[in-house]
């Protein structure tokens, strides 16, 4: 039995993880701001260790690394607009306590840190789709901060000798997504309005795209990030390689929730990337990683989810 920290663990994607470590018999700290995260993330994993702190007092990262092998860097305030918004709480928490994370991981011989990069830092560059050794072109200060935590666990891994992987997500979407916020992934916002019957709003044309990626996949290929060998300071697309433009997802979720519903369709956003479609040939040559579930059928899951989970708090 290993000990991991999930950063960020009662968050959507890190509470994926922690539930699925907890599956395969590991041992699972948690590390949570509550900031972004929420404890109902948790009552269904009454394994873990949690520690409810911020990671950006050095304090509670030492804390937090404390006696553990692998970390699970997922901790960030994760929004585009939020940071064009606020770029200072969101490089607090983005920048500044992973620094810390770094430093303290590093003190305390963790074994490998694997960091949940972003998309993002691709930009506008023109090229489809996005490949690891591309240019960067950080158009938020979100996309900054994403890309220059992942240089910093670069640099640790050279500097320090502290193994680190960058795994870069794109779009991730799944249960427990939290859709009650105007910053909120567009999937949990298209869901939340078209279940209660609502029309959702378009950003721009709906002719931009992502890579809509589902969370299974992510746990996926972070675990095989975590374990793999030789792969150190590199960064790695994590993804299904596929590209749905928004209004092909209304229609989708329109379906699948069967809402009588138009879109309406507001201002583009400032920050807003066109167009995001990952290339995961490195995934697959480094760690082996293939797509485990589809974009149709992850959608139709989170449908199911999001139902279920109006029903319960009903
Ligand atoms: C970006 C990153 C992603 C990162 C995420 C964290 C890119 C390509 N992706 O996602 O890797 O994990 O930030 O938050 O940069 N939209 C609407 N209506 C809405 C809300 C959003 O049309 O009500 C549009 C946005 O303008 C955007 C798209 O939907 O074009 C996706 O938005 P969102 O879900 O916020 O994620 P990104 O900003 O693409």
């Amino acid at each position: 039995m290993a000990h991991y920290l999930v950063t960020g663990g009662a968050g959507f994607i890190g509470s994926h993880l922690a539930e699925e470590l907890l599956r395969r018999g590991e041992r699972v700290r948690i590390v949570d701001s509550l900031i972004t995260g929420r404890r109902a993330n948790l009552t269904h994993l009454p394994g873990v260790e949690f520690l409810e702190g911020d990671l950006a007092d050095l304090a509670v990262a030492r804390r937090a690394v404390d006696g553990v092998e692998y970390v699970l860097h997922q901790a960030a305030i994760p929004s585009v607009p939020r940071s064009v918004d606020d770029p200072i709480t969101s490089n607090r928490a983005n920048i500044d306590a992973s620094l810390n994370l770094l430093v303290a991981a590093r003190d305390a011989k963790v074994r490998r840190v694997v960091y949940a990069g972003s998309s993002s830092a691709y930009g506008n560059t023109p090229t489809l789709p996005k490949v690891e050794t591309m240019p960067t072109g950080p158009l938020s200060p979100y996309a900054l901060q994403k890309l220059v935590v992942e240089q910093y666990c670069s640099l640790f891994s050279q500097l320090y000798g502290l193994e680190t992987v960058t795994t870069r997500y794109f779009n991730v979407f799944g249960p427990r997504q939290d859709p009650s916020s105007p910053y909120s992934g567009v999937i949990s916002l298209f869901i939340s309005a078209m279940a209660a019957g609502r029309a959702p709003t378009i950003l721009g044309d709906g002719e931009q795209t992502r890579d809509f990626t589902f969370v299974a996949n992510v746990v996926d290929g972070v675990l095989r990030a975590c374990h793999a060998e030789g792969v150190s300071g590199q960064v790695i697309n994590v993804a299904t390689g596929g590209r749905i433009s928004l209004n092909q997802l209304f229609r989708v979720v329109r379906d699948l929730t069967g809402a009588q519903v138009e879109a309406e369709y507001g201002p583009l956003r400032a920050g807003d990337v066109r167009d995001s479609q990952a290339d995961i040939t490195k995934a697959r040559q480094l760690l082996g990683y293939e797509p485990i579930v589809t974009f149709e059928e992850g959608l139709a899951r989170t449908v199911r989810w999001y139902r279920e989970a109006a029903l319960t708090t009903a």
